[in-house]
Order: C-alpha cells, then sequence, then structure tokens
C-alpha cells in the first residue's frame, strides 16, 4: 500500500471495549509501517481485550491507559497527548464511547483528551447489531457527525456474538484506507469520476471465451486515488481479482458490450471519464449457447468476429462529454502513436504505458499526449502513479484550478 498521505503524520488511536481490539493490533502495524507515528490510549475495558504490552510493543511508544498518569510531567495527559496529534482516532469506537462523545462527557483519560482536543477525530464504531441499531446509539451518530466528526464504517456481516448485521468493525486495512484518505487533499472534492478497469471476457461459449492479461491493476490505483482526492467515484471493472477501494462504488461487468452499457449509463453525469479497462476490440458473432465439442474426426470450429463499440471513443462523443481521458498500451513506437492514437479518440489527454507491455506489474512509467504536447512522469509504483495522474487530471479540468 502506497501511502504517501500518512507519512510524518502523528495519530493518537485510542482504544475502548470490544472484541474488534485484536483488528487494532493490525491497524497500528500498516500505520506505523506508512511512516506514522502512534500514540495509543486505552481505557480500562480495553485492557481486558488486548494488552497495553502488545501495542506498545506494535507502536513502539508507551501507551496510556490512566489519567493520573505520572509519566506527563505537568500531569496533564489529557491535553498534551492531543496538542500533537494531526487526528485521534477511537478505533474501536464502543457504544458506550459513542454516547459519551455525543453528551461531551469527560469521565477518563480518553474521553477527556477527546473533549480537549484541537484536531480532528475519527470514530470506528464496533458494536453487536442490535447496539447499532438501537435508536439511542442512532441519536448519538447523528449528533457526532454533526459536530463534525467523521464516522468510518461500521461494516456489516457476521459478528463475534453469532449474529449477522451491521455493527461490526472495518477490516484494519479498510479502517487504514479510510484514515489515510482523511489526510489526502482533496483536489476533486464534489467531482464526479467514473473509470473502467481490468480485462473484459468475450465468450466463445458458455465455459470458453477470450480475455487478456491486464490485472486491473491501474484502474483500481486510480479510482483509490480519486476516492481518496475526495471524488464519488464509480468503478465499471472487468473480470479482476482485486478488492474494491475503500468508498468506492463498483460494478462488474464482463464483456466489452457489458462495459458500455454501463459506462454510458452514467458517463452523462460524469465530471471525469478514465477508460483504463483493455476492452477487447472484437468478440464473437453468435456465441455457441451449448459447449462445443470436441469431436474426433470433425473439422475445427470457427468463429466470426464483429466489431466492440470504443468505450471512450463514445463517451467522447457525447454532446456534453466529462473530461474524457484514454490510456494506450503499446508494445511499440508508443511516441509515435501516442498522440495519433489521442486525435484519433478524440479526447483531450491520452496516457501512454513505456517501455514493454506493464500488464500484472506493480510498477509502470507513462507519457501523457495532449494538444499542448507531451509530458513525462517518472517511473513509480502503480498506486503514487495513480496519485500524480489524479493531480495532473485535476489541473487540467475546466472551470477549476484546484492544485495552484
Ligand atoms: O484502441 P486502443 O484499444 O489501443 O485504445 C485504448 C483506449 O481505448 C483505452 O483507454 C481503452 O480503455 C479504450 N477502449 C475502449 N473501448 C474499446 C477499445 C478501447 O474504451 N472497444
Amino acid at each position: 500500500m502506497a501511502t504517501a498521505e500518512l507519512a510524518g503524520k502523528h495519530l493518537v488511536l485510542g482504544m475502548t471495549g470490544g472484541i474488534a481490539c485484536y483488528k487494532i493490533a493490525e491497524l497500528t502495524r500498516l500505520l506505523t509501517k506508512a511512516g506514522a507515528t502512534v500514540q495509543v490510549v486505552m481505557t480500562e475495558a480495553a485492557t481486558q481485550f488486548i494488552t497495553p504490552v502488545t501495542m506498545q510493543a506494535l507502536s513502539g511508544r508507551p501507551v496510556f491507559t490512566s489519567q493520573w498518569d505520572a509519566r506527563v510531567p505537568n500531569n496533564m495527559a489529557h491535553i498534551d497527548l492531543s496538542r500533537e496529534a494531526d487526528a485521534i482516532v477511537i478505533a474501536p469506537a464502543s457504544t458506550d464511547f459513542l454516547a459519551k462523545l455525543a453528551h461531551g462527557m469527560a469521565d477518563d483519560l480518553l474521553s477527556t483528551l477527546c473533549v480537549a482536543r484541537d484536531c480532528p477525530l475519527l470514530v470506528v464504531p464496533a458494536m453487536n447489531r442490535q447496539m447499532w441499531q438501537n435508536p439511542a446509539t442512532q441519536r448519538n451518530v447523528t449528533q457526532l457527525r454533526a459536530d463534525g466528526i467523521d464516522v468510518l464504517g461500521p461494516d456489516s456481516g457476521p459478528q463475534a456474538c453469532g449474529e449477522v448485521g451491521d455493527g461490526r468493525m472495518l477490516e484494519a486495512a479498510a479502517t487504514f484506507e479510510a484514515i489515510a484518505s482523511f489526510f489526502s487533499p482533496k483536489i476533486l472534492s464534489g467531482r464526479r469520476v467514473l473509470l473502467t478497469a481490468g480485462p473484459t471476457f468475450e465468450p466463445l461459449d458458455p465455459v470458453r471465451g477470450i480475455t487478456n492479461r491486464s490485472s486491473g491493476k491501474m484502474g483500481f490505483a486510480l479510482a483509490r486515488a480519486a476516492q481518496q482526492a475526495g471524488a464519488e467515484v464509480h468503478l465499471v471493472a472487468g473480470p479482476v481479482a482485486l478488492e474494491t477501494p475503500w468508498g468506492v462504488f463498483r460494478e462488474d461487468v464482463q464483456t466489452a458490450q457489458q462495459m458500455h452499457d454501463a459506462v454510458m449509463r452514467s458517463a452523462a453525469h460524469a465530471d471525469i471519464f478514465i477508460g483504463v479497462a483493455a476492452v477487447a476490440d472484437w468478440r464473437v458473432d453468435h456465441a455457441s449457447e451449448q459447449k462445443i465439442k470436441k469431436t474426433a474426426g470433425r473439422a475445427l470450429p470457427t468463429f466470426t468476429f464483429v466489431e466492440n463499440p470504443d468505450i471512450l471513443a463514445s463517451v467522447a462523443k457525447l454532446p456534453h462529454p466529462p473530461f474524457t481521458v484514454g490510456f494506450a498500451a503499446e508494445s511499440g513506437d508508443l511516441e509515435v502513436h501516442g498522440e495519433e492514437k489521442r486525435v484519433r479518440k478524440n479526447v483531450p489527454l491520452l496516457i501512454g504505458n513505456l517501455g514493454p507491455l506493464t500488464f500484472g506489474m506493480d510498477d509502470n512509467e507513462v507519457i501523457l499526449f495532449e494538444a499542448a504536447g507531451v509530458t513525462r512522469l517518472p517511473r513509480a509504483d502503480k498506486q503514487t502513479l495513480a496519485r500524480a495522474l489524479i493531480v495532473e487530471i485535476a489541473r487540467r479540468l475546466p472551470d477549476t484550478d484546484p492544485i495552484r
């Protein structure tokens, strides 16, 4: 995970009582690995679920559990700990702690710290589904949001108590993503971004088909970077084995035609369209409805191909197209073909992959083609590159100048 947003950030990680405390061990590791410093503060109840020793070892800092901790020179841990913090994150946030926060109560170190803070507060609720649905909890959560507190999650699914429903804490990785997103500059705030990613799958019969080696990594990295930049993101994905980036709306499709239809349903409402998918240029005319049998002595099957719609060109042709960005993966002469392709597809910006095909790889190097000329971006991992590309795209949007 590339995490420039968290490098050098100082977080107070407040833990309250709940079985989800075990997820905070992993969250702490992810945060420190990303370059954040993490000061853990635990309520008495949290120490029943995981020990301060474990959290100290993972965060590399002594853990605070008591308001009367003599290690703070002026004996005002509740003031001192939040003054250096870029944010306080409460994870897991119990029902009880949400209620305390909503009412401004301050009867232990962590709650007092929250009331005395002068930095943003993020809470990551974790509780049984009935506790989450309880009208009092919902009232408290509404109040916390109204007070400008970020509520991350909760997730839905099986719970430690054996019940199933809303209330379980986001997984450590998702919590980490949500925190990273919180710190990203919101250069696409209020913008709607539509993307395609991955390969398409064109059936020959019910079990066989034609696809390509696109992994979807670049498109998913761009979706994640756009979400972190504050955009509302709709990702139309071909068949890939990737997790949906946190906060992104994902629509899965198989064929180029389905991808085209999904995109055209939403393109008119988008501010930006980025066609990253490696869309099959052709499909088999009349794919067989039955599995094609291999019968000895019979002639080999033959297929007639028909052209698939060009999604990028269709979007660019709309009467009021979004800012439309294409990708080009060429196995040679990119510099010659890039600008030619951009003009042919009628898009203001085309991003060309340099060098050999980068399908499936984690690194990439690109050239930006536009009417004004070309710009090269340095080789980087796909997530770093995605962040740089989002900055480049935001810079080129009409009616806005979010960077300068
Ligand atoms: O023509 P070529 O496939 O090289 O162009 C690549 C660009 O066009 C990518 O942005 C890809 O997502 C888009 N494309 C498309 N629909 C197609 C073929 C390509 O949107 N049928």
